[in-house]
């Protein structure tokens, strides 16, 4: 496993990430931990969750993959030092004004939460999940820098921000001298890429961001799971994977596919190595329910597309 550094800070990462979003919603907690202790040995020390996760599930009230985290780091017992652990904030937590959102508030509300469930008593990455567009942005990271000073949190990232409220962030930081975004996660794979590539790989070449890509496999479908015409596999992602069903992605598909048995890689490896590939991205986040997903999800670490490949992929939608 390679380890690179997030954007200009000194914090060595590797260069793919465990995503939990899985965890309590398609994954009991059983499998969770197995999941996370297989990534863990492979060389994978960077976990993303948020607090949130997955309140969106019937019976799930949120904060439930951070508090399989914790059990596990506990369990387990794996020295604190050997974990770079990232959580996001912003999410509604519960029913009160005051549960969601990223005002100082709840910003220090939610960051004891977070610490208590994942059982740790400093982050190194907190995130803000999405943008609140009603707290003032100075208001947002005047809490997160007094976190940093407090010593709760080590670095500060956002994810889901357009180029130029991540670029007003920036200037807030600088403008107030305060602790800033040090990386972006940003929905990006191969069939989601006007969003990040219109303007935000010059904003984070430029000021130095970490770039951490969230569903790099479209949840599934960039796996080769989901075919043409036929009925689709037992998922409980597989209704939100058929928004990627259109002409154009099946076209991607099929190419990556003769790209990947050209290499004797996985389709999903080869998506993954098409991210890898691309010079500002720091390390996709993986999402898989199994260890069967997960070794396959790991045969991209090392992986590098050619140029004429990428150029493949890239002509596809032109
Ligand atoms: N910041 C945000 O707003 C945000 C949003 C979403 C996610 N995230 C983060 O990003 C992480 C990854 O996102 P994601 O889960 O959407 O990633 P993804 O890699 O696009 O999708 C992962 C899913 O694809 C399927 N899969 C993966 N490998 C496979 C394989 N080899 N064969 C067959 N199926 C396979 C599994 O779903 P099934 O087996 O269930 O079909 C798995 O759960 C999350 O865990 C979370 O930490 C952040």
């Amino acid at each position: 496993m390679e380890y690179r550094n997030l954007g200009r800070t000194g914090l060595k990462v590797p260069e793919l990430c465990l995503g939990t979003m899985q965890f309590g919603w398609s994954v009991s907690e059983a499998d969770s931990v197995e999941v996370l202790s297989a990534a863990f040995e492979a060389g994978i020390n960077f976990i993303d969750t948020a607090d949130m996760y997955s309140r969106w599930v019937d019976g799930n009230p949120g904060g439930v993959a951070e508090t399989i985290i914790g059990k596990w780091i506990k369990q387990r017992g794996i020295p604190r030092t050997e974990l770079v652990i990232a959580t996001k904030v912003r999410g509604r937590m519960g029913a009160g004004p005051n549960d969601e959102g990223l005002s100082r508030k709840h910003i220090f509300d939610s960051v004891e939460g977070s610490l208590q469930r994942l059982q740790i008593e400093t982050i190194d990455l907190y995130q803000t999940h999405w943008p609140d567009e009603e707290t003032p942005v100075d208001e947002t990271l005047r809490a997160l820098d007094d976190l940093v000073r407090q010593g709760k949190v080590r670095y500060i990232g956002c994810s889901n921000y357009p180029a130029w409220r991540l670029m007003q962030a920036l200037w807030s930081s600088d403008r107030l001298d305060l602790a800033r975004f040090d990386s972006l996660q940003p929905h990006y794979s191969l069939v989601h890429r006007a969003e990040y590539e219109c303007e935000l790989p010059a904003v984070c070449r430029r000021y130095g961001l970490g770039v951490i890509p969230y569903s790099p496999l479209a949840g599934g479908f960039l796996t080769g799971k989901y075919r043409k015409d036929k009925p689709l596999p037992e998922s409980v992602r597989a209704d939100s994977a058929q928004k990627h069903m259109t002409a154009e992605n099946w076209a991607v598909l099929g190419k990556l596919e003769s790209l990947a048995k050209a290499r004797g890689k996985s389709i999903s490896q080869m998506a993954l190595g098409w991210l890898l590939s691309r010079p500002e991205i720091t390390a996709p986040i993986i999402g898989p329910r199994t260890i069967t997903q997960l070794n396959d999800n790991l045969g991209a670490a090392g992986l590098r597309l050619k140029t004429a490949e990428m150029e493949v992929l890239d002509k596809v939608r032109q």
